[in-house]
C-alpha cells in the first residue's frame, strides 16, 4: 500500500509517500522560514498564501522522489488539526480534490498523533510508553498503552516550550526560529556554567503540566536589569528588536540563552522521569521540534542510560514538522478502513485521542 501524506498545519508545506511497511519512500519539507522571519513569528495569512503556491510542486516532488505515479497511490493522509485553520484548509482541500479525482480514500490525521508516530518511522511500534510532544504549538505528555489507547496526562498551561524558545530568542536580539538560535549560541558556554540561573517553573508541583511564560518574563527582567540593549532597540512592546547589544554586554547573551535552555530541559527531564516512575513504565518517546535540540537529546540519552530507559527520539528531520509522520500515523486507519469523507473540515483544536 502506498500512502501520500500532506502536512500544512503551520509554516511548513510538506508531502511524503510512505508504505504500509512503515517505510518512507519520500519526504519533502518546504520551509517558509524566510517568509515569516522578518515578522519574528508565523503570520497565518502569509502561511496560507504560501501553502497555496507551494503545495502542488511539493506533492509533485514527493511523488517523483518516491519513484511512483499518482495512479499507484492507495490513499491520501492529511493533517486535519490542530493548527492554523487557513493553513490546514489548503492541505485538506488539495487532499480531497486528489482523493475524488483518483477515486481513493482520504484520511484526516491529528498532527499530535503524527508527532508521536514519528518515533515509529521504519520501526515497529513498542508499547506502552510515556510520550512527550515538545513543539512550537504544544508541550504535552501522554500515557500510551497502545495505538488507540492514548491518554493525555499533562500539557502546558501557557506557552509551549518551542514558543518560549522563539520568544526568548527575540528578547535576546537573536533570530527566528528561536530554538536553533538559542541552541547555537548556548553552545558557546560551558555545560557546567552556572553564572546565571533562571527559575524552573512547576518543576515539583506534582503534576505533568508545564508553564513557560514566567520563564520568558524572567529573561525579560534580566535583559532589563543587565541593561544589555540600547534603549532605542526596544520595540513598543518593550522587547528588543533583532539588534546588537551595548559594548561590553554581548557576553551575557550566550549565558542567558544557556541558562534558559537548561531551565526548560531540567523541567522536561524531571517531569519525564516522574511520569515513567508514577506509571511504572520503562519507555520514553520524545518528539516535536524542540526534540531536535542536541543538548536535550544528549541529556535524555544520559538519563536513559543511568535509569535503564528505552528512549526513542526520532531522527532530527522527523522531530520538526513533516508529512512522513502523518503518513505513518495513518497506516492503521487505512488498514482498519477508518477513513474520512469529503465533508472533512479543519480543526484548530483537537486533542488526542
Ligand atoms: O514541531 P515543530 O516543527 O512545529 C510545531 O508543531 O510547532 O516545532 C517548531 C518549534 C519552534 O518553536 C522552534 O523554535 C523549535 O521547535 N525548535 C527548537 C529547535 N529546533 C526547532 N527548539 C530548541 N532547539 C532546537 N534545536
Ligand atoms: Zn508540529
Amino acid at each position: 500500500m502506498y500512502i501520500l501524506a500532506i502536512e500544512t498545519s503551520c509554516d511548513e508545506t510538506a508531502a511524503a509517500v510512505v508504505g504500509d511497511n512503515r517505510r518512507v519512500l519520500s519526504n519533502v519539507v518546504v520551509s517558509q522560514i524566510s517568509d515569516h522571519a522578518p515578522f519574528g513569528g508565523v503570520v497565518p495569512e502569509i502561511a496560507s498564501r504560501r501553502h497555496i503556491e507551494l503545495i502542488r510542486p511539493t506533492i509533485d516532488l514527493a511523488i517523483e522522489d518516491a519513484s511512483i505515479s499518482l495512479g499507484e497511490l492507495d490513499g491520501i493522509a492529511v493533517t486535519q488539526g490542530p493548527g492554523l485553520v487557513g493553513a490546514l484548509l489548503v492541505g485538506i482541500s488539495f487532499a480531497k480534490g486528489l482523493s475524488y479525482g483518483l477515486g481513493i480514500p482520504v484520511c484526516g490525521i491529528n498532527h499530535l498523533e503524527g508527532h508521536l508516530n514519528a518515533a515509529w518511522i521504519e520501526n515497529e511500534p513498542r508499547y506502552p510508553y510515556i510520550g512527550m510532544v515538545i513543539s512550537g504549538g504544544h508541550t504535552s505528555m501522554y500515557r500510551v498503552i497502545g495505538p488507540d489507547r492514548v491518554e493525555e496526562i499533562g500539557h502546558t498551561l501557557d506557552d509551549a516550550a518551542g514558543e518560549a524558545f522563539d520568544k526568548v530568542s527575540k528578547l535576546l536580539g537573536l533570530g527566528y526560529p528561536g530554538g536553533i538560535e538559542i541552541e547555537r549560541i548556548s553552545g558557546k558556554v560551558a555545560d557546567d556554567s552556572n553564572e546565571i540561573t533562571l527559575p524552573r517553573p512547576m518543576i515539583s508541583d506534582g503534576t505533568y503540566n508545564f508553564s513557560f511564560s514566567g520563564l520568558k518574563t524572567a529573561v525579560l527582567r534580566l535583559v532589563m536589569e543587565l541593561d544589555i540593549f540600547p534603549e532605542k532597540g526596544l520595540g513598543f512592546s518593550g522587547l528588543p528588536r533583532r539588534m546588537s547589544p551595548k559594548k561590553g554586554k554581548g557576553h551575557y547573551i550566550p549565558m542567558i540563552a544557556r541558562a534558559f535552555q537548561e531551565a526548560v530541559f531540567d523541567v522536561l527531564e524531571t517531569k519525564a522521569l516522574k511520569a515513567l516512575k508514577d506509571f511504572d513504565m520503562e519507555r520514553l518517546v520524545v518528539t516535536g521540534g524542540v526534540a531536535s535540540n542536541f543538548r536535550l537529546r544528549n541529556r535524555l540519552a544520559a538519563i536513559s542510560k543511568s535509569h535503564g530507559i528505552d528512549l526513542v527520539i526520532p531522527d532530527k528531520k522527523f522531530c520538526t514538522d513533516n508529512a512522513a509522520m502523518i503518513g505513518i500515523a495513518s497506516i492503521r486507519y487505512f488498514i482498519e478502513g477508518h477513513v474520512s469523507d469529503l465533508s472533512m473540515n479543519a480543526l484548530s483544536r483537537w486533542k488526542i485521542p
